[in-house]
Order: C-alpha cells, then structure tokens, then sequence
C-alpha cells in the first residue's frame, strides 16, 4: 500500500531512526522535509496536466517521478504490517503516520474493504483534469452539463475542460447514480410509490417457521426483536395482535419490552401455545422447503427520512410478480473457511 501522504508525526521517525549515530536530529529532519517536499512537488507537477489518465511519455515520465519521490520517502520509514487487519484499521492509522504498511485477510469481505479504504484511494482519490473531449467520452453530455461552472476550466468564455477535486469520489457517485438507474428500469416496478408520492425503498421480511405442538400448528413469524428501527432518537417497533392462531401487527413508537420468538439457543417459543420448537426441527422445516416467508413491513422515503409502515394487500402478494431469475449461481458454497466468512452450512 502507498503512503498516505499525511505529514507523519516528526517524533516517530525520529524515534524510530534513533541508532542512525551518524546524523544529528536536525539532518533527519531536513531529510525527511526534503523528501516530503519532493513528494508534494511531483503530485503539483502530475495533477496540473490534463488528461493525465492517458498514458503518454509525458504522464509516464511524470507518474514515474512522484512514485520514486514516494518510494524515497517510504524507505526512511518504519514498515507496518497486519497479518489479521480485518477492517484495516490499524494499517491505515500507520499509512497516515506516513508508514510503509500492509494489510491482509482470509476473509473476502475484510480484503475488499481494506482495498476500499487503504488502496484504492491512495491511487485514485487524487484531483484530476480533463479535456472537454476527454470528459464527454468517459461520461457523457448529461454529465458535463451537470458540472459546476467553478469547476470548469474557462478560457476566453469557452468551456475547455473541467478540474475534478477528487477522482475517485467523482467515478463512485457517476456509477452509484448509473447502477442506480439501471436497476430502477430491472425492477423499479417492485418499488411503486404510494398514493402520496413517496418512494418505497425497502422491504422488511421475516421468515416464517411453523409451531411443532400437533395441536397449534400455527405460522409463526422468526423474530428475534421486534424493533424495525432502533436508534437513540427514534425507536418504532412491531407490536404483535394475536387473534386465534392469527399473528398480525401494529406499528408502535418507543420502547418495545417484548421477548422475542426465537431465542439464544435459535429455538422457536410459540406465542400463542407456549411450545418450543427446536432448532432442529426448524432445520428440518428449511431443508424440507416448508419454511414461508412474510412481508412485515414497507420503508419509504418521505420528507427526506425513512418512513415505515404497515404492507398494502398489493404488497403482501408482490413476490408473486416477481420473475424467476435464471442468471443466479448455481455452484456449491465453499465450507471450509466457516470461521472466517460466516457460511450456512446445511445441505451436508
Ligand atoms: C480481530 S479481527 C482483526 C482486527 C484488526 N486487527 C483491527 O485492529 O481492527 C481478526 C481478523 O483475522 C482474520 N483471520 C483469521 N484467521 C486468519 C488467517 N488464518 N489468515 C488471515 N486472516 C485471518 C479474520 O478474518 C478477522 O478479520
Ligand atoms: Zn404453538
């Protein structure tokens, strides 16, 4: 991983280079100052040329000289490395101390996230300058019209090209947007607005598991908790009404004092009969395919915050709208790495 390039604390690299007899402090310190300067300088000179992207002897020549200014500077500094970095923090904290630093994991997920948040935006998080010609290429007309006129580079009144601060917070939210509205045309029409005008934007589901007292029977939905939003400042949860053996719920605000359905060891009490049914036997209601599942709840977007509320009748039936993708894996997970990456293991 490249350096972060933050002014790393003085005292450190000093410390650290403290049985170099032969310089004094003060030589350090310079030395570390000129390869700082050198570093910034290189960055200044690469940034301001446009269309840099493109691979020209120009921009080679110039991404060449910060990488040597860069590689300087890193050597005259303590190397850091996590075999176990998990989320990366401790890699991170030593790149931004200016820290040669190394990062790894078993688990995917962790190795993703610290490329998100160590590599990636030491490569890419840079300002960047494009041609006009440039820009409408990579994004197009609709995009160059949306940039803000202090962006633009403005010659003789003519628009020539445009000064991006960040590169790679521009590319996250062009494709965000872009992903975004290719999904809204695949399956927009599962996420209607409501007579209001808002916007749903999730659904809150629940499995449903079914009680094993032969006298009850009855559909139980698997809750561990009841809330459907939990925050300090805002709490709203489902609050059961039990008719017979019909489960339905209101939505409620504040705080919800009620035992959840499934419990630690994953067994299912039954709140209308009071019988325990097993985990096992719940795993045997999966892999038997009997297990159901039920809309609960409908978040949407109203007042720019999370609204929730109580399913429509057209919503409770919308799964069965809901094409059959044929374009889904079909391969077996791999189970060996359980205790790194949390896999359901119960089809062997
Ligand atoms: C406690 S977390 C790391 C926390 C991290 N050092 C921090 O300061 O935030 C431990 C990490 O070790 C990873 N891990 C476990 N066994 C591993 C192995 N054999 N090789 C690499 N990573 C492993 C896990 O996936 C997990 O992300
Ligand atoms: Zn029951």
């Amino acid at each position: 991983m490249e350096s972060l390039l933050i002014k790393p604390v003085k005292l450190i690299w000093v410390a650290y280079n403290s049985n170099d007899n032969a310089r004094s402090a003060k030589e350090l310190l310079n030395d570390f100052d000129k390869h700082y300067k050198e570093i910034k300088e290189a960055e200044e000179t690469l940034y301001a040329l446009t269309d840099r992207h493109i691979e020209t002897n120009e921009s080679k020549k110039k991404r060449n000289k910060l990488n040597i200014a860069i590689e300087f500077f890193l050597d005259r500094m303590p190397k850091v490395f996590d075999p176990f970095a998990g989320g990366g923090a401790i890699p991170l904290e030593a790149a931004r101390l200016g820290c040669r630093s190394f990062g790894n994991d078993i688990n995917p997920v962790a190795h993703i996230i610290q490329k998100g948040s160590l590599e990636l935006p030491q490569k890419y998080g840079k300002p960047i300058s494009y041609s006009k010609s440039e820009f409408l290429k990579l994004y197009g007309k609709d995009e160059w019209n949306k940039l803000s006129n202090e962006d633009l580079v403005i010659v003789k009144g003519e628009a020539l090209g445009v000064k991006i601060p960040n590169r790679l917070s521009f590319d996250v939210a062009y494709y965000a947007k872009k992903l975004l509205q290719e999904s809204e045309k695949e399956i927009g029409h599962y996420y209607p607005t409501d007579k209001d005008g808002n916007k749903t934007i999730a659904y809150y589901w629940t499995r449903v598991g079914n009680c094993s007292n032969p006298t009850c029977k009855a559909d139980v939905p698997l809750l561990k908790e009841f809330y459907i939003c939990n925050k300090s400042d805002r709490k709203i949860y489902l609050n059961p009404i039990i008719k017979g053996k019909s489960i339905d719920f209101e939505l409620k605000t504040g705080d919800c004092d009620l035992d959840g359905w499934i419990h630690s060891r994953k067994n299912l009490r039954c709140p209308i009969c009071g019988n325990n049914t097993s985990n096992a036997e719940l795993k045997e209601q999966f892999l038997s395919g009997k297990i159901k599942s039920r809309l609960l709840s409908v978040v949407e977007e109203k007042d720019n915050r999370k609204n929730y509320r109580l399913p429509t009748e057209i919503e409770k039936n919308i799964t069965s709208k809901i094409v059959e993708r044929t374009n889904e894996p079909t391969e077996s997970l791999p189970v060996e790495y359980t205790k790194a990456f949390d896999l359901c293991n119960w089809d062997s």
